[in-house]
């Protein structure tokens, strides 16, 4: 049983199985944090109570010796005495924002509930249990519940606030955030994830120092600046070794994500929706959920932590539908024909797919409206443009399947275009403040997914082409950011509800389509890796990583974002040397070898390929299909850092039984005198023999850990790479 009550000591015990979460209710029915780390047998940490007040300066609460400022608190509130930065701010029908919650009762049950409107984490009865813990604020009637579920076989523990207004009086919720955690002590160093488009997810550390540090977005988007992901890890910690707390907030808008380094050498660090922009109104009765973050723990290092967050996302947050299912290899023609195509050039390539073993034509932007020939109208005009299919879609999809392949469409579905017959019929279906202009971004306005009509439609639109071209796959981009925060049918009271409101309506869209069309595979997409976050992945198991395809450069993008994310969320396509971000040339060797560590797929004109080039396609085919149940289910091992080794770089994949390993090894920039090109594994069993498919010659998983491959036995260019795949010979 994964959590306990010791009702004498009034402690919750969440254990995971290498990890121990403790919670007490003190005096006062306070709920104070005790414990997160490695697994303990004990439940009774009230020993480590922090009895002092430090002085004058720090309020009592009212019917304890305590003051809040010096306990380490489950869900902080603001206005009593802690000064802390909160999590919880509501502000009542008179006017005042103080927010005291006591304990008043709890449940432990098995599983995992579902969380209303938002995407999650599942569990069944067997692999998690879930605590709700009940704390009332008497003065306004908020009734507020944390729920933890703590999973049998994951280091991972997730949490989410419900909040219910038992009052007859209207609350305002000004901060409503899904976690807190106070650790003792601030000997952590900060590890987020920045970037912007085309590169995305670039991993920074640095110490926690007084006062706060944190990430956001106020895009109503995660966005490309910072994914919502905070890992606290200790100075010394590496990949393989040192503790590492990791936080992954399961939501695609703007989240803020906070530490702060108190004057008694506390961090406290928060995780939930940005109050900026973000005040929800309670009605008698309602309820409001908070979304998910999910709370992993590891004392071996980073890279067990990412290991974690990756087993984890592959088997209790990916629809079950894709779980553990490999996603076909597709042909885009986003970057082989840009908006320059017609139905006869995409049956040439779609033959010419079939043909090198293929197995899905994704047809990108362009192929609707009146005159989508740039980015400049027709977004919300999903009806084909038959001067460019001319057979139409029903019998394009018709001959694409008659192939043999898959289909897929790509999609804008927030967007609207000024230009377009949708804004032409409904101007004030896009977000907007009555009285001031739009500003506009890529040339489109984003269209206000707090409406049900609008929804109604986009889904009415969409189905309708899902159904006349028997879709396999949609992608689903999403080009610009938020601005004039605005819609035409919320009172001025619910305008700050807005961006919340946008975000549970792109969710429902999504739930409802995939209601209808079950099996239905949707990639992710926003400029690339824009939002690239767990919400997102609960729908679309598979995100575009960024519209850098230049190999190299993906190199360090599809690193970082392994930190969270696992293999199967990437998606990763060889596309054109020189390539069309960065001119880069590099070989079609490496270009696949970078691809294959995710979904892997082409994108350029294939009816371009030499000889050549069309023999390494089928024998990359065969490769991926060989490998990619092992990249995308083993375990990853990140083993040198393209990040601190600007001129290699070198990554694993070993099965969970250890019986093979895959080691891929890519050279950024040779330097002449770089010599010792010896690439210790990781994860294998010491005591187990591999042969390797380098040299024919075997080797002790000891040998390969502790001297290492030895890759320094030939010559390298700029941007070579190479692959082993190490087998168990018994
Ligand atoms: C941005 C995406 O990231 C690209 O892959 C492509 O789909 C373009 N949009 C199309 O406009």
């Amino acid at each position: 049983m994964p959590i306990s009550f010791d009702t004498k000591s009034r402690t919750f015990k969440l254990d995971t199985p290498n990890t121990s979460y403790i919670i007490e209710v003190i005096d006062g029915d306070y709920i104070v944090h005790r414990y997160y780390g490695a697994k303990i047998p004990d439940c009774d940490l009230s020993y480590m109570h922090y009895d002092r007040n430090p002085g004058s300066f720090f309020p009592n609460s009212p019917e304890t010796n305590i003051s809040l400022a010096t306990q380490q608190l489950e869900y902080p509130t603001h206005g009593i005495g802690d000064f802390r930065t909160s999590a919880l701010m509501i502000r009542g029908a008179d006017g005042t924002a103080t927010t005291d919650i006591r304990y008043t009762s709890h449940k432990i049950c098995k599983g995992k509930p579902r969380l209303s409107g938002l995407p999650s984490t599942y569990a069944d009865e067997n692999e998690a249990d879930t605590l709700e813990i009940t704390a009332v604020d008497k003065h306004t009637g908020a009734e507020v519940t944390l729920v933890y579920t703590a999973f049998a076989n994951h280091d991972a523990i997730t949490r989410s606030v419900r909040v219910k207004n038992t009052s007859d009086k209207v609350l305002e919720l000004e901060r409503v955030f899904s976690m807190a955690l106070d650790l003792p002590g601030h000997d952590y160093d900060f590890i987020h994830l920045w970037g912007h488009w085309a590169k995305e997810r670039t991993p920074e550390r640095s110490p926690l120092h007084h006062g706060k540090q944190s990430v956001e977005s106020v895009r109503v988007s995660s966005s490309h600046d910072h994914n919502p992901f905070v890992a606290l890890v200790s100075p010394e910690a590496t990949e393989e070794a040192g503790d590492a707390y990791g936080i992954n907030f399961v939501y695609s808008g703007n989240f803020l994500m906070e530490a702060e380094v108190d004057v008694f050498g506390g961090t406290r660090l928060i995780t939930g929706i940005n109050p900026t922009d973000f005040t929800w109104r309670l009605g008698k009765g309602e309820e409001f959920t908070a979304p998910e973050a999910v709370m992993v723990y590891s004392n071996k290092g980073i890279g067990e932590m990412s290991r974690i967050f990756h087993r984890l996302y592959t088997n209790n947050l990916c629809r079950k539908e894709w779980k553990g299912k490999k996603r076909p290899i597709l042909i885009n023609n986003w970057e082989g024909t840009y908006f320059d195509f017609d139905d006869e050039k995409l049956i040439s390539i779609a033959k010419d797919a079939k043909e090198l073993g293929l197995e899905m034509l994704v047809l990108d932007d362009g192929w609707f409206g009146e005159n989508r020939n740039d980015d400049t109208q027709g977004l919300g005009d999903w009806f084909v443009n038959e001067k460019k299919i001319r057979c139409g879609m029903k019998e394009l999809a018709r001959q694409i399947h008659a192939l043999g392949l898959k289909f897929g469409l790509w999609f804008e579905p927030e967007m609207i275009s000024p230009i377009s017959k949708l804004y032409d019929a409904h101007p004030d279906w896009c977000l907007h403040v009555k009285g001031r202009k739009c500003s506009p971004s890529r040339n489109q306005y984003v269209l206000d997914y707090s409406r049900a009509d609008v929804r109604d439609y986009i889904i009415d639109c969409m189905s309708s082409l899902i159904e006349e071209a028997e879709l396999e796959y949609i992608k689903w981009d999403f080009n610009r950011n938020m601005t004039e925060l605005g819609s035409a049918l919320l009172p001025p009271e619910n305008q700050k509800e807005l961006t919340h409101r946008y975000v549970l309506g792109l969710y429902d869209v999504m739930e409802r389509l995939l209601a209808k069309y079950p099996n239905l595979l949707i990639e992710g997409c926003s400029g690339g890796g824009g939002r690239f976050d767990a919400g997102i992945l609960y729908y679309a198991p598979q995100i575009w990583t960024s519209d850098d395809t230049d190999a190299i450069e993906r190199i360090d993008i599809q690193y970082g974002t392994s930190y969270v994310y696992p293999a199967s969320a990437m998606s990763a396509h060889l596309s054109a040397s020189p390539n069309h971000q960065t001119q880069r040339s590099t070989s079609f060797k490496t270009r696949g070898i970078v691809a294959m560590g995710g979904n892997f797929g082409y994108e350029l004109d294939l009816n371009k390929l030499t000889p050549d080039e069309r023999e390494a396609v089928k024998s990359q085919v065969a490769d991926y299909n060989k490998y990619q149940k092992l990249v995308q289910e083993g375990d990853l091992y990140r083993l040198v850092s393209p990040y601190k080794n600007r001129m290699y770089s070198a990554w694993s994949y070993v099965a969970a039984d250890k019986s093979e390993a895959l080691l891929t090894f890519a050279v950024m920039r040779r330097e002449i005198y770089d010599r010792y090109y010896f690439i210790k594994l990781a994860g294998l069993a010491p005591d187990k023999y591999y042969l390797s498919s380098e040299d024919g010659k075997v080797y002790s998983g000891a040998l390969l850990m502790n001297a290492g491959v030895n890759l320094a036995k030939r010559d390298y260019t700029d941007g070579d790479s190479l692959i082993i795949h190490f087998t168990e010979v018994k």
